[in-house]
């Protein structure tokens, strides 16, 4: 755990003092409106979860919202590095996560001295980094991208400008492929996305002829082959949501299915399997971290907690400022192309 998480103090409530006859959802919505507070679930949460939240959306979606929300408290249903970006962008709100160790391993796989080390060989490189990594990876980066920003991002980039990707170099091999753009590359891995099994989804894809298969960028380039669609998790769910086939297989985390499910009722999904055939392997440990009775707690006791040095908010404020400038731009001109 970082030195960015303050835990709760001896006072606080724990876990195994919850009263089990208590409803928790109306408890929830009650602390919820008597603290100002705002909930915020990544589309990877339980469906209970999602279903609570004020807002539900992805990386990018999460920090704009983050951003703009005028509540008091920020709870944010996500990873670590999702709640330092509510911090980063709201430095005045108090803002808790249900379960401190809810990291990633993009992020873990990423620590500030090694890319501090890396950046410094390649000193006219411009430093591209997917938001899934540490405040401190932040406030080492030039500009921070996200899977819905980032090509947009690069195609705005000078065509001369060498470019650093990190840490997911799955999303940056795909983002060369779109681009067109040799980056030197991170590589840093999703333990999620990186165990599905492309001859497992084809054999699936045989048992279902007409299931159309949709793909998060931090796969493999094996899965990208055999999707009909790649795109982040809020991409995938326009994609579902606006295609006229009825089967698809979902090659992200699973809890996304909840959405799909919500969204376009009487569509079948199909999580996509890993190499024994299971599809366990679409469950990320670090968001399944965050239950109910966390959230709770968390709302409770204001607890577990984001702080952070303000030479280091500022630091990461920078690079993060600068995709939330250039996303919209870029959006308008893909909107108008
Ligand atoms: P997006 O929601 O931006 O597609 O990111 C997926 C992810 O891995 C979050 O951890
Ligand atoms: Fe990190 Fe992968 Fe989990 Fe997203 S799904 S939080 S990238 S480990």
């Amino acid at each position: 755990m970082t030195d960015t998480i303050v835990m709760p103090d001896a006072s606080a409530l724990m876990e195994g003092a919850i009263d089990p006859h208590l409803d928790l959802e109306a408890e929830i919505r009650r602390l919820r409106k008597e603290k100002n507070a705002v909930i915020l679930a990544h589309y990877y949460q339980d469906g209970e979860i999602q279903d609570l939240a004020d807002f539900v959306g992805d990386s990018l979606d999460l920090s704009r919202k983050a951003a703009a929300t005028d509540a008091d408290m920020i709870v944010f249903c996500g990873v670590r590095f999702m709640a330092e970006v509510a911090k980063i962008l709201s430095p005045q709100k108090t803002v808790v996560i249900p379960d401190a160790e809810a990291g990633c391993s993009l992020e873990d796989s990423c620590q500030a001295a090694a890319f501090k080390a890396w950046r410094a060989q390649y000193p006219d490189h411009v430093s591209l980094t997917y938001i899934n990594c540490s405040a401190e990876v932040k406030a080492l980066s030039d500009i921070i991208v996200t899977s819905s920003s980032a090509e947009h991002i690069i195609n705005a980039l000078p065509k001369d400008q060498p470019i650093l990707f990190a840490p997911d170099r799955h999303l940056g091999a795909y983002l060369q492929r779109k681009t067109g753009r040799d980056m030197v590359l991170w590589p840093g891995t999703c333990i999620v996305h990186e165990q599905f099994s492309a001859r497992e989804i084809t054999r699936m894809k045989s048992q279902h002829p007409g299931a159309l298969v949709a793909a998060h960028p931090e796969c493999p380039e094996s899965i990208l082959d055999v999707a009909d669609h790649v795109g982040s998790t809020s991409q995938i769910l326009k994609f579902v949501h606006d295609s006229a086939g009825s089967e698809f297989i979902v090659a992200t985390e699973t809890h996304i299915i909840h959405q799909m499910e919500k969204d376009a009722p009487g569509k079948i999904f199909y999580p996509a399997p890993g190499a024994d055939g299971g599809c366990d392997c679409g469950n990320c440990p670090f968001m399944a971290l965050n239950t109910l009775e966390k959230l709770y707690l968390c709302l409770t006791n204001a607890a577990p907690r984001i702080e952070m040095p303000e030479d280091l908010r500022l630091g990461a404020l920078k690079p993060l400022q600068r995709m939330l400038d250039m996303a919209p731009k870029a959006k308008r001109a893909q909107d108008a192309a």
